[in-house]
């Protein structure tokens, strides 16, 4: 076992029957990731997530979660983690504070602690104020963030989180997205977030595990697995006029460049390594006195790294239905 691991797991396989729905599956988070695991539906994500909480039994493999060996003592390790499942499980004819209450007393905390942590998370998922009503009135988002506290009442080392925004609205998901980059600051608290939604693991997690039909297929934080397609930048300049024949061959030889086409304005580069060819670019053009008006790059997207690995779409079945648009803030 690795120390430097929240979540170590080798080899690990779940078969129903004939059926294999997690794949010889290799992870290592380290303490304090955000780690999230995108894949489709179908992809094995939740039930990665019950054998690493000690749900369902690991058919082979081993897990480590927070230093317990899941396969040899699945009843420990649920009190080192928290767990936030898919499906909504808090009790709608209990009030916010008696439902964070319940979790605190299967936890055995002593009535002392209960009562400030209990508080002091009712805040921090800003149901403070809705603390004494029935949780039947409440909104999915408030649901949602009500389990967020719940799963860490009891002080967890890792947090498991199994799409924490399904079925959300965009600002109900945006105010789920902030609650959970605001729990990570000041504390030793390690975060596993499964996901289908591009966007969320873009924005919050510091590694993302590709998982398709039980396998992972990529591994990488965000700009990593965008690194990993070929040709995933794109570079385009607006010129003050027409560029040479005789200067296309030195820009197609630039280290990086996969494709150079001229367009009405200019040229479109498509590169490797963008970011790092731009200036070179500048610098080939200046010798033929070629003013650069505008230059542009763009980096290809999560959704375009899924398709690579797969030769699957995975947003066309999956986006969030209705609602406005969401633009993908940069995190801060
Ligand atoms: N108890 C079970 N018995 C038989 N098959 C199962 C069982 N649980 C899950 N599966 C199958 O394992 C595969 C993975 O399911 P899982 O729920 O882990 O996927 P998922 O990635 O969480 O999908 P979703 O995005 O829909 O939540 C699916 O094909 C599912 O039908
Ligand atoms: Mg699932």
């Amino acid at each position: 076992m690795n120390p430097d691991c929240a979540i170590e797991v080798h080899k690990l396989v779940k078969r129903f029957g004939d059926f294999t729905a997690v794949n010889e599956v290799e992870l290592e988070v380290r303490h304090g990731e955000l780690f999230g695991v995108l894949g489709p539906n179908g992809a094995g994500k939740t039930t990665l997530v019950r054998m690493l909480t000690g749900i369902v039994p690991i058919t082979s493999g081993e897990a480590w979660v927070a230093g317990v060996d899941v396969r040899r003592n699945p009843g420990t390790v649920r009190e080192a983690i928290g767990v936030v499942s898919q499906a909504l499980t808090s009790d709608m004819d209990l009030t916010a504070y008696e439902n964070l209450d319940i979790y605190a007393r299967f936890f055995d905390m002593p009535r002392g602690a209960r009562k400030p942590r209990i508080e002091e998370l009712l805040h921090r998922v800003g149901l403070w104020e809705r603390r004494k009503s029935l949780v039947r009135t409440f909104s999915g988002g408030m649901r949602r963030r009500l389990e967020i506290a719940r799963g860490l009442v009891h002080k967890p080392r890792v947090l498991f989180l199994d799409e924490p925004t399904i079925g959300l609205d965009p600002q109900s998901r945006r105010v789920i997205w902030d609650l959970l980059l605001d729990l990570r600051k000041g504390a030793e608290l390690t975060v596993s977030l499964t996901t289908h939604y591009l966007d969320e693991a873009e924005f919050l997690c510091d590694r993302v595990a590709i998982v398709d039909q039980g396998k992972i297929v990529a591994l990488g934080t965000p700009q990593e697995l965008k690194s990993m397609v070929p040709g995933s930048d794109t570079v385009e300049l607006a010129l003050e006029g027409p560029l040479p024949d005789a200067r296309m061959p030195e820009l197609q030889a630039l280290p990086g460049v996969r494709e150079v086409e001229r367009t009405n304005e200019g040229i479109r580069v498509r590169a490797d390594g963008g970011a790092a060819l731009l200036p070179r670019i500048i610098e080939a053009l200046r010798e033929d006195h070629l003013g650069v008006k505008s230059a542009a790059l763009s980096r290809i997207s999560l959704e375009d790294v899924f398709i690579h690995f797969t030769g699957r779409s995975l947003r066309e079945e999956t986006a969030p239905k209705g609602g406005p648009k969401f633009q993908v803030p940069a995190r801060r």
